[in-house]
């Protein structure tokens, strides 16, 4: 880290003052008081009208005074700005529940490996985030309020970091991974396989953050649409979505021969979460990816689920693996299809999918995994939990930034 003006950057580690700067403080630090609780949520409370501008604050002080992180963040930071924010508020909603704010901070931890991040860079987050809240917070704010803060943020940086230390004694941060094969299917849609140059464990229904060389530094999330394979091949589904950067790159781009960057792999839609012998599975688009692993992992396991697959899309030819999923219900006796289409009238059956859904069933005694646009996921959700379905038996991925849920 290089910041000559910083009070703490040119001072030996043992001089700092340990209350002034939030950096990572010993893993012994006793737990924050309700006192302290309540400050931090009083000071979030005063500054979250004002989040926008506050997070636009945060960077531009981080960048100027700490010019030497800027290369690790993408050259635009509108997305980032959210999420951080969002990651703040999520820590405040968790600082009462130790066991969700391990959770919660591990795969934060975890997750900052891909993007270079290192316990050096701490203090100085944590010094401009602070700053960026006493400013914020106006007459809010207190020397009572800073320690809070200073404190919390001091057992947050700790967690990750020591979840960061941990999973670097293990795996890699991120994999190289060469594309292998790409096919287009149309409706801005393309499979591409790749090999990744190391060994890469995931269990089929994960999902996985992915850089391309085009885009540098911007990580999106896409789920491999097979099982793990002996030869360790990953197929990924992708639709192009208007104005979208990555997906773009990725669909009209991506050669054999080229090489992409993958992160670790995340998420709990898998099939050791399934309590039941049936499952029902509903897929929209390229939500079908992660389903089709689901459903390759239990031909592996040897079929012992029976599976009743649901997958919609707008029109009959937005269905773009509809043959591939035939070919495997007719290998597979406990495999069945049906398709739904809600803006055309084609032969088999027509609605959305929530609606076909509830016309089936009952499914409440089946564990229901659920994957395509957030919209359809949870209207999909609130159906079966209509008709009974309980919400442990529900399974899907988060529909925005995964590392902020806690699970
Ligand atoms: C857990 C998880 C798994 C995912 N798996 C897959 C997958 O297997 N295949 C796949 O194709 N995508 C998948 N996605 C979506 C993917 O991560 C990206 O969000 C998507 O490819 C858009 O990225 P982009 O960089 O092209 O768009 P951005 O540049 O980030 O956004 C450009 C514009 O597109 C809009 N936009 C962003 N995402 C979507 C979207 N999904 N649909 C419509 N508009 C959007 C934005 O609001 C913005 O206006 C998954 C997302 C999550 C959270
Ligand atoms: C308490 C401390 C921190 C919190 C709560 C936090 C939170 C977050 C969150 C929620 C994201 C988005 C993750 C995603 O999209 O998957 C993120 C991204 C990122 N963070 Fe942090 N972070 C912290 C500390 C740090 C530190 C110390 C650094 C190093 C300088 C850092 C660098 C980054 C980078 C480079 C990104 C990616 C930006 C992007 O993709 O747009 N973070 N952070």
């Amino acid at each position: 880290m290089n910041r000559p003006s910083s009070p703490y950057a040119s001072q030996p580690e043992e001089e700092r003052e340990p209350t002034a700067t939030p950096a990572a403080p010993s893993a012994a630090q006793a737990p924050l008081s309700d006192r302290e609780i309540s400050l931090i949520r009083a000071s979030v409370a005063v500054v979250e009208p004002l989040a926008a501008d506050m997070t636009v604050y945060f960077y531009a002080i981080l960048f100027t005074r700490y010019p030497d992180v800027r290369p690790m963040f993408p050259p635009g930071m509108d997305a980032q700005r959210g999420r951080l924010l969002r990651a703040l508020l999520r820590i405040v909603d968790l600082v009462d529940d130790p066991g969700g704010l391990v959770r919660f901070c591990g795969h934060l931890g975890r997750d900052h490996r891909k993007f270079g991040t290192l316990a050096a860079h701490f203090p100085a987050v944590g010094e401009c985030l602070l700053a960026a809240l006493a400013r914020f917070a106006g007459p809010a704010w207190n020397a009572d309020v800073a320690a809070a803060w200073t404190k919390a943020y001091g057992a947050v940086a700790q967690l990750m970091i020591s979840a960061a230390e941990q999973d670097a004694a293990a795996r890699p941060a991120v994999w190289p991974a060469t594309v292998v094969h790409r096919l287009s299917r149309g409706h801005g849609i393309a499979e591409i396989t790749v090999r990744p140059h190391l060994p890469y464990a995931y269990a089929a229904g994960q999902y996985v953050s992915l850089e391309t060389p085009w885009c540098p530094k911007q990580w999106r999330y896409y789920s491999p649409a097979n099982a793990p394979r002996e030869d360790g091949t990953l197929t990924f589904h992708v639709r192009a979505v208007p104005g979208g950067t990555v997906s773009d790159a990725l669909v009209r781009r991506t050669a054999v021969g080229d090489v992409l960057r993958l992160g670790p792999p995340m998420g709990d839609m898998v099939l050791d979460a399934a309590v039941h012998s049936d499952l029902l599975c509903v897929a929209g688009g390229t939500g079908l990816a992660p389903i089709r692993a689901l459903i390759e992992e239990v031909a592996r396991r040897g079929g012992r689920h029976q599976v009743d697959l649901f997958f919609g899309a707008r029109t009959g030819s937005e269905l773009y693996a509809v043959n591939d999923m035939l070919r495997m219900a007719q290998r597979h006796h406990w495999l069945t299809l049906r398709g739904a289409v809600s803006h055309e009238h084609v032969p088999g059956i027509r609605g959305s999918l929530p609606h076909v859904l509830a016309e089936y069933g009952p499914w409440y005694q089946h564990d229901c995994f659920l994957s395509g646009p957030a919209s359809m996921v949870a209207s999909a959700s609130e159906t079966l939990t209509f008709h009974g379905t309980l919400p442990d038996h529900i399974h899907h991925d988060p529909f925005e930034t995964p590392v902020l849920s806690t699970r």
